[in-house]
């Protein structure tokens, strides 16, 4: 068997490192899903340590399922920080030594393969854009990532804006938002759900009254519990789970990965 339209997706967290392998041209996995809790204190090496031995694991299953060249899949990484031209600039959950590390370069010498970065939630809106609640819809969606910080993409008319940060608005008195609204506070402050939606609430509807986009799309960890907290009261435009869920950010980077060896990579057929 041959992993022609395949690559690695490996999403790191503040909390967690999921990753598989995908068919790109479908954005379905053709591995199982891995999973290891993001190293204390989020360092660049024990993070670069974790992502290369999930690269080894995930390979290792391929080559034992029968596929050839599992060897040779380009791996793709997000990272939860504004990524510019493989470096990191930010780092709000992770160590603050990765701001100006060349995030490219110790991952792709983790990996043993040329490595594409990107920002996690830039990666969960570009598997949206391609696979689910963005595809084919014109107009500007906000991508919302809720877990251990807030994410955020921009897609205007199917195009990615990356790098647009909006977890970190001072809002109602706290200097980041997400301190007060990610996913995370509801562990972190034994807040309900009820609670949490309702901050969430008052923040999509400020960041509908600035940014007038067309809709939002709702990922990240909590969105598998969508049921429970939509609708929002006070939000005109509708809001939507991600379609791909919590996978998103793993879609995205393998999508990604692929397209930067063969950009054609995403839209032959398998
Ligand atoms: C970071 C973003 C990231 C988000 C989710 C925020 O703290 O600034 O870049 O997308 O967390 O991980």
């Amino acid at each position: 068997m041959g992993l022609q339209h395949a690559a690695i997706g490996i999403d790191v967290g503040g909390t967690g490192i999921k990753g598989a392998a995908i068919d790109v041209t479908t954005g379905e996995k053709i591995s199982t899903r891995h999973k290891v809790a993001t190293p204390a204190g989020g360092a660049p090496a024990d993070i670069a340590r974790e992502v290369g031995s999930m690269a080894a694991a995930i390979r290792a299953e391929l080559a034992a399922a029968g596929f050839d060249s599992s060897a040779n899949l380009p791996v793709g990484v997000t990272l939860p920080g504004v990524v510019r031209d493989g470096v990191m600039r930010t780092a709000a959950n992770i160590d603050l030594s990765w701001i100006g590390t060349d995030a490219h370069a110790l991952l792709s010498a983790a990996v043993a393969a040329p490595c594409t970065v990107v920002n996690d939630a830039d990666a969960a809106g570009i598997a949206e854009v391609a696979f689910g609640e963005v595809s084919g819809l014109p107009g500007v969606t906000l991508v919302l990532t809720f877990g251990t910080g807030i994410g955020s993409a921009l897609v205007a008319d199917g195009v990615l804006v990356p790098n647009f940060e909006l977890g970190h608005l001072e809002l109602d008195g706290f200097t980041s938002i997400e301190r007060h609204t990610a996913a995370k506070v509801i562990e972190r402050e034994g807040i309900t759900l009820d609670e949490w939606a309702s901050r969430v609430s008052r923040y999509i509807g400020y960041l509908e009254k600035i940014l007038n986009p067309d809709r939002f799309v709702l990922g990240g960890s909590i969105s598998k519990a969508s049921d429970s907290f939509l609708p929002f009261a006070g939000v005109t435009v509708p809001v939507v789970p991600a379609r791909l869920r919590n996978n998103a950010g793993i879609i995205g980077a393998a999508r990604l990965a692929a397209e930067a060896i063969d950009p054609e990579s995403s839209n032959s057929a398998p």
